[in-house]
């Protein structure tokens, strides 16, 4: 009962994973944009992202989810309870099933090793759960995959991602926005991905505004 007064004090939960891409960033200013708007956010780290995550920026996260979610909630201004974790084989957490995972995940960033494991149903791990759950209950799933150049086999899977109802979401930031810092290119990406939830944001205006 408690759980379900807790819950109610927010925005519906988003889950947001983050995989061992280069972009950590994108990954960490979503979870903070997503708290800044009001909705409980349900993160997934990879052991590969904490790593990216230690090579790319200042930000110290511990691996296990109890004290990752006390961090998390440290650095995005979150309140109590409004950011939960869980771990790599973690089956029971609610994403692991239909009738408990939110209605939108966002992948970000995305490995080409997590996309090709989403992309062909792996569900090794929890994240990749969730991702197949997403799909097999038609829920908005967004993956921010980060490489370059592309093989053929990352593309095919994002054209079979694409094809299941996926939104592929490449971390490409425009330049038209005259971006003045990293900061700048990161928010882009934040704010298309928010476009997608349709959540609003003050991140960036919309074209033609
Ligand atoms: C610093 C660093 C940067 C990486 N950058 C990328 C990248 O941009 N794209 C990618 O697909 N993999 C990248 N990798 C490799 C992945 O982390 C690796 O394939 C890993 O197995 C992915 O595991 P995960 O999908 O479970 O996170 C990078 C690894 C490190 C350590």
């Amino acid at each position: 009962m408690a759980e379900v007064r807790q819950a109610a004090r927010f925005h519906p939960p988003v889950t947001v994973a983050l995989t061992g891409a280069s972009g950590a960033q994108y990954g960490l200013r979503l979870i903070e944009a997503l708290v800044a708007a009001g909705h409980e956010v349900w993160v997934m780290i990879s052991k590969a992202a904490h790593l990216v995550i230690a090579t790319e920026t200042d930000v110290a996260l511990p691996a296990r989810p109890e004290r990752l979610a006390e961090a998390l909630i440290r650095r995005s201004g979150a309140r109590p309870g409004q950011v939960r974790c869980f771990g790599r084989e973690d089956w029971m957490a609610p994403v692991a099933s239909g009738s408990g995972a939110p209605s939108s995940m966002v992948i970000c960033p995305c490995s080409t090793g997590t996309l090709s494991a989403v992309a062909t149903g792996a569900s090794n791990n929890l994240i990749e759960r969730a991702a197949d759950v997403a799909l097999k209950e038609r829920r908005r799933l967004i993956l921010v995959p980060r490489e370059t150049p592309f093989s053929a086999i990352h593309l095919e899977h994002m054209l079979a991602l694409t094809r299941m109802g996926a939104v592929i979401l490449p971390a490409a930031p425009g330049f038209y926005h005259q971006p003045r810092s990293v900061e700048d290119l990161v928010d882009f990406i934040v704010a298309r991905i928010l476009n997608q939830l349709g959540i609003e944001h003050r991140l960036m205006p919309r074209w033609g505004e």
